[in-house]
């Protein structure tokens, strides 16, 4: 009989809830964004975030059974996030956590939201019958993280969906996280929120004298003083800035695409089309560093450590240049990279509850005091 586990996840502006059986099958799987609360601010409201999850947090946790066709009754355990992240927000997925383990008598479990973004990448692996040998390195990278670390076993291996591992720092963001300099950068010119996902697609457009009209703005690579494997991405950010307020001609399209925005229009098609060539050569050129970044260190980290497996997940995980650039020269050096699918990459209960499975097995059980944690290191 299979081991089912109810996954909850309110770490930040998603509610979630999944239901996962032995740890890598996904009986269902529920997220319900509040992006479009945010999206005005450009940004996570904390306060309207927590709200937004004492709304769905019931909904959503019904809606994961019923996909799964079972009730309370049928699950062995619930695994719920307890940080890192917005406290207000955990609060009410944690909570809620105890108290349906409480009132079944089945164990608590508490994961570490960055965990479950390194389970996401195993679940993926699982479906496709894929097989991740470790060590490994992964690259966690959000819109809250940006997170370099090596994953080995802590005990037996097989099968990896119960297998305890254990994380070693080995390098993160010195200041913005790699999803928020997207967002920031979607900002400043007016592309809406969340900014990856549109800079990613309208940077696919861009032609050959579009990439060339900004190779000249300084991107160059980020030095970061001590720990190499370290990133920022705060200067980058910055550079895009300058290169906009130093070219007033810009200014027009940014104020037409505000104005779509209000209007709600903001798919890739319209916005595709308020943006000149100048434009997209500056996106193209902010995530050709974006990614270079990411790519150079994770790969030195990955050829110094000796890993068998490079492993990158959150929401920039999603990111089509990413995964290009990665595959690329991973292929080159005979190294596996894994991704989660897409709907993996971001924040979902499915990787909280396949990250709660091997804790369930080996006992690690929380109780009714367990508590949010707006830093929690993984490593
Ligand atoms: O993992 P996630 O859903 O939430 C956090 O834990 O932060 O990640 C959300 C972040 C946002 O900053 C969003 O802009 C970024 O992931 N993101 C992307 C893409 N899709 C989402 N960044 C670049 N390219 C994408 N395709
Ligand atoms: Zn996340």
């Amino acid at each position: 009989m299979a081991t089912r586990i109810l996954g909850i996840e309110s770490s930040c502006d998603e509610t979630a809830a999944a239901v996962v059986a032995d740890g890598r099958e996904i009986l269902s799987s529920v997220v319900a964004s509040q992006v479009s609360v945010h999206r005005k601010y450009g940004g996570v409201v904390p306060e309207l975030a927590s709200r937004e999850h004492l709304r769905s947090i019931v909904p959503v946790v019904r809606e994961a059974l019923e996909c799964a066709k079972l009730t309370l009754k049928d699950l062995d355990a619930v695994g719920v996030t307890y940080g890192p992240g917005l406290v207000g927000s955990l609060l009410v997925g944690l909570t809620y956590g105890k108290v349906v383990a409480n009132a079944l008598g089945k164990p608590l479990i508490g994961v570490n939201h960055l965990e479950g973004h390194v389970r996401a990448v195993f679940l993926e692996a699982f479906r496709s019958g894929r097989k991740v040998a470790l060590p490994a390195v992964c690259l966690i990278v959000s819109g809250g993280h940006t997170l370099l670390c090596e994953a080995t076993a802590a005990g037996p291996v097989e099968p990896l969906s119960a297998a305890l591992l254990r994380y070693r720092k080995i390098g993160q963001t010195r200041d913005d996280a790699a999803g928020e300099a997207y967002d920031k950068v979607a900002k400043l010119l007016a592309l809406g929120y969340p900014g990856g996902p549109i800079i990613d697609r309208l940077a696919a457009h861009a032609t050959d004298s579009a990439r060339r009209q900004a190779e000249h703005i300084d991107f160059s690579p980020t030095k970061v003083r001590g720990n190499p494997y370290d990133f920022s991405f705060s200067g980058i950010k910055t550079a895009v800035l300058y290169y906009v307020r130093a070219q007033p001609a810009l200014q027009p399209e940014i104020e037409e695409r505000r104005l779509a925005l209000c209007k709600g229009e903001r798919n890739a098609d319209t916005l595709l089309r308020l943006c000149s060539p100048q434009t997209l050569g500056l996106l193209v050129s902010f995530q050709k560093r974006v990614v270079a970044e990411l790519v150079s260190r994770t790969l030195q980290a990955a050829e110094e450590i000796a890993a068998q497996s490079i492993l990158v997940s959150g929401g920039v995980a999603a990111n089509n240049e990413l995964r290009s650039s990665f595959e690329r020269e991973a292929a080159q050096r005979s190294l596996q990279v894994f991704f989660p699918s897409r709907e993996l990459s971001t924040d979902n209960a499915a990787m909280i509850a396949a990250a709660a499975y091997p804790k369930l097995l080996s006992g690690q059980l929380a109780g009714l005091d367990l508590n949010a944690e707006a830093v929690l290191p993984l490593a």
